[in-house]
């Protein structure tokens, strides 16, 4: 019977878990046997005790852990002392950000782990429900609005009281995918009026759909700038001047403006300038969720809240997801549940099938090499 372990995540101020009680349960349906290193799931508000009763055994430290498993489900890229620990061939699954952490990975690799990267799940039907970036993106979306209401000194909906009418907040979503689409909807659900773009077009009736107004250069460059994945190019310096020159009337009006821009395997797009944040109101809050990217936003420092001179804020706030811990943590281990799935048999056997589409896209390192075509150096 193949072991799982499921460890603690050491990176500072993440506070997600790759497996919950509701997966450890179907994963030991499934025919895995799972160890839980102790207080594992505690920030997500999961208990050992929960993990126990879902059929999970406890061990102490991750390296008892690993000592037993044949295959690692980790939220994060791995720290030097777990892959010090891991067994020669054993199965690693967690969002490795194989771009930005390339040690991580050249360490998993001569460590002679398989590992494989959530990030390269190939998004055909079949994957939908091993979609981490979907899964956590979403609530990444949701969680900015908040933290943007939250910082924000004024109130978001419209109210007539006797004292006076307070105006409904103008808020601007800069790049439209699962991430911004979810921003959209939970500004609309407060009351905001809202506005969004993307330099994809597919996006422009799915924003109108939500009941935001869309606003773009919808140029040729515009009405093919999306990939066959579905994902962003990365736009001309001319297509990007244009962007610019339209939007910064718009931004200099908004309240709020929330940035999730990204581009597979790229720094993030630079969509709002130092000059654009300093024509907003004193008060005006950018939250760019591509922070970790290298951000959207110019002067959004990681991990701070920077206050510009027009006493506009910029947050760089890092990790979203975390800060829904335990529905990040759940949605999360429902992908990687149903991911496991795919090293067993039609019979229930472990026997992973890495000729199979899907754990082909998301291999990362094999015998005792970076095997993943984008990653060769
Ligand atoms: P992402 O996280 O890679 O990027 C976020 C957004 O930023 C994208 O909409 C992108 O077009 C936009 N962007 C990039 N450069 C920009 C710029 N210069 N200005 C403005 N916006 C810019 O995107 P995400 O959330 O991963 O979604 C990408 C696509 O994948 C979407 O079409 C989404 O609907 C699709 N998708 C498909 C799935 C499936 O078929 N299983 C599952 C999830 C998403």
């Amino acid at each position: 019977m193949a072991v799982i372990a499921v460890t603690k995540e050491r990176r500072t101020g993440e506070t997600r878990v790759a497996a919950v009680p509701e997966t450890v349960k179907k994963l030991i349906g499934a025919g895995f046997s799972v160890v839980v290193e102790t207080g594992a799931g505690a920030a997500a508000a999961y208990l050992d005790a929960d993990y126990e009763a879902a059929g999970a055994s406890l061990a102490t430290t991750a390296k008892e852990a690993l000592a037993k498993a044949d295959i690692l489900f980790k939220v994060r890229a791995l720290e030097a002392d777990e892959i010090a620990a891991l067994k020669t061939g054993t199965i690693v699954v967690a969002t490795l950000n194989p771009y930005m952490e390339r040690a991580a990975l050249d360490g998993l690799a001569k460590a002679g782990a398989i590992a494989f990267a959530m990030e390269f799940v190939p998004r055909i039907t079949r994957a939908q429900v091993m979609d981490v970036l979907s899964s956590q993106a979403n609530l990444a979306g949701y969680r900015a609005v908040i933290e943007a209401a939250e910082a924000y000194g004024k109130a978001i909906p419209m109210m007539m009281t006797a004292a006076g009418t307070i105006a409904a907040a103008k808020v601007f979503i800069m790049g439209v995918g699962v991430a911004g689409l979810q921003a959209i909807a939970t500004a609309r659900r407060l009351g905001a009026v809202v506005t969004a773009t993307d330099v994809r077009p597919a996006t422009k009736e799915q924003v109108e759909s939500l009941g935001a107004k869309f606003l773009a250069v919808e140029d040729e460059e515009f009405k093919n700038a999306q990939t066959t994945g579905g994902y962003a190019k990365e736009m001309s310096a001319e297509y990007q001047a244009k962007q610019a020159e339209l939007l910064t009337a718009h931004i200099a009006k908004q309240d709020i403006v929330i940035t999730t821009a990204l581009i597979p395997g790229r720094p993030a797009p630079r969509l709002v300038s130092a000059a654009q944040v300093a024509s907003m109101k004193p008060g005006s809050v950018l939250v760019d969720l591509a922070v970790e990217q290298g951000g959207n936003v110019e002067g959004v420092k990681l991990g701070e809240v920077a206050v510009t001179a027009n006493g506009a804020k910029i947050m760089g706030i890092p990790n979203l997801p975390g800060r829904v811990a335990t529905d990040a943590s759940a949605l999360y281990a429902r992908n990687l549940f149903a991911f496991a799935g795919l090293f067993l048999t039609k019979d229930g056997a472990f026997a992973p099938d890495y000729e199979d589409e899907i754990l082909k896209a998301a291999l990362v390192t094999q015998g005792g090499a970076v095997v993943h075509p984008s990653l060769k150096s």
